[in-house]
């Protein structure tokens, strides 16, 4: 695809399916907030996929404003960039079809997070969730983004991503050129996966993920814990029995330590290493404190936005209608286009 130019444009998403946790701010959202100074940015509550596993209807519309307003709260501008929730612009299903007939059965079989997911259950968990990477390469592509802000979990499917943007114009290569769009139609996306805390793990177990769905709430910090909460939490997390090293390399083998290390490094915005120049040789016991402090003091501030934000959801329910008809306007010139690209008579 050498040449062509992509206006950069950054897009990520969150699912509406819980409470949000440290790892979902640290692995995505601090990222999202640095890019809105250099970048165009649309950040979607991504509904669509939340439904891929059983969401109850009683409860979805205050996890879709909970998501809105901790974007919010955390210092992402809606009026500067676009915040939405997915469902709203029906454009993402319409493209993820055309995907679904690009992409491969055998992409997919390897998408090791579908498999973990869908577990020994497979013949009985629903077919969203075995095509849910198509449905977010259309997220992405929709708005012909360049870069992508994620976890490291997320990296697998960003690389599906790509292979779906290269296909789709390989495919359709000469329809692409007859129409004047050069040589490639949709961008080759970049992830970005940077920073000392893209895999933040469980607080009960260093070689677990820090998830929404871990069963125990001891497991990890959410957005809104309170600074009680959080103290608790960090108090009880497991550790080993000796003092931190004072070098990065101390921390190998052991997960739970280097858990610590990398989350107080992360929230702090210095390195590891930093980290370790200041603290190595500390007992947890003293270490442990000065982390819930740190936490606290960015997460306070954040949970109680979010509380006061979700007192009044028609303000919030304005702000996702505003950025979705934004969004629609864009994604409905990419849908136009793709159509006529793969040939469909249109209005
Ligand atoms: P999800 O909650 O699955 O919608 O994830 C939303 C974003 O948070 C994605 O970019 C994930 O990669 C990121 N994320 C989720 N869990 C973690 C974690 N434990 N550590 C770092 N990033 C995470
Ligand atoms: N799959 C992502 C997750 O579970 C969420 C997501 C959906 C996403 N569409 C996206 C992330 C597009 C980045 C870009 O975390």
């Amino acid at each position: 695809m050498a040449g062509k130019q992509f206006k950069q444009r950054v897009f990520s998403g969150i699912q509406p399916s819980g409470s949000l946790h440290l790892g979902n701010y640290l692995g995505a959202i601090v990222k999202f907030v640095e890019l809105q100074q250099s970048h165009e940015c649309i950040y979607c509550v991504v509904d669509l996929h939340a439904i891929t596993v059983w969401q109850d209807p009683n409860e979805l519309p205050a996890a879709i404003r909970d998501v809105t307003a901790s974007y919010i709260a955390a210092g992402i501008d809606p009026k500067k960039h676009i915040v939405f929730n997915q469902s709203q612009v029906a454009e993402h299903a319409e493209l993820a079809w055309v995907f679904n007939c690009v992409a491969r059965l055998g992409w997919l079989n390897r998408m090791t997070q579908f498999k973990e997911k869908a577990g020994k259950d497979r013949e009985n968990v629903s077919v969203g969730l075995y095509a849910y990477p198509t449905l977010m390469a259309a997220d992405i592509l929709l708005y012909l983004a360049t870069h992508v802000p994620v976890g490291e979990d997320q990296k697998q499917h960003l690389e599906l991503s790509r292979d779906i943007a290269q296909k789709f114009n390989n495919d359709f290569g000469a329809s692409i050129a007859a129409r004047g769009h050069g040589e490639a139609f949709f961008p080759q996306p970049e992830p970005l996966i940077q920073g000392p805390a893209t895999r933040v793990m469980s607080l009960r177990d260093g070689t677990k993920k820090m998830s929404k769905s871990d069963p125990s709430d001891q497991s990890r910090i959410n957005m809104t814990d309170d600074a009680d909460a959080i103290a608790l939490k960090i108090r009880r997390a497991k550790t080993d029995p000796d003092a931190l090293p004072s070098e990065e390399k101390g921390l190998d083998h052991r997960p739970e330590a280097d858990n610590l290390v990398s989350i107080y490094a992360a929230v702090a915005g210095i390195s590891k290493a930093e980290v370790l120049r200041h603290h190595g040789g500390a007992q947890f016991s003293a270490f442990k404190p000065a982390l819930t402090d740190l936490l606290v003091a960015k997460l306070d501030p954040i949970g109680k936005e979010v509380r006061r934000l979700m007192q009044d959801p028609a303000y919030i329910d304005s702000i996702l209608a505003d950025g979705s008809a934004r969004a629609q306007a864009i994604a409905t010139e990419t849908m136009k286009a793709v159509k006529d690209i793969v040939g469909f008579v249109r209005r």
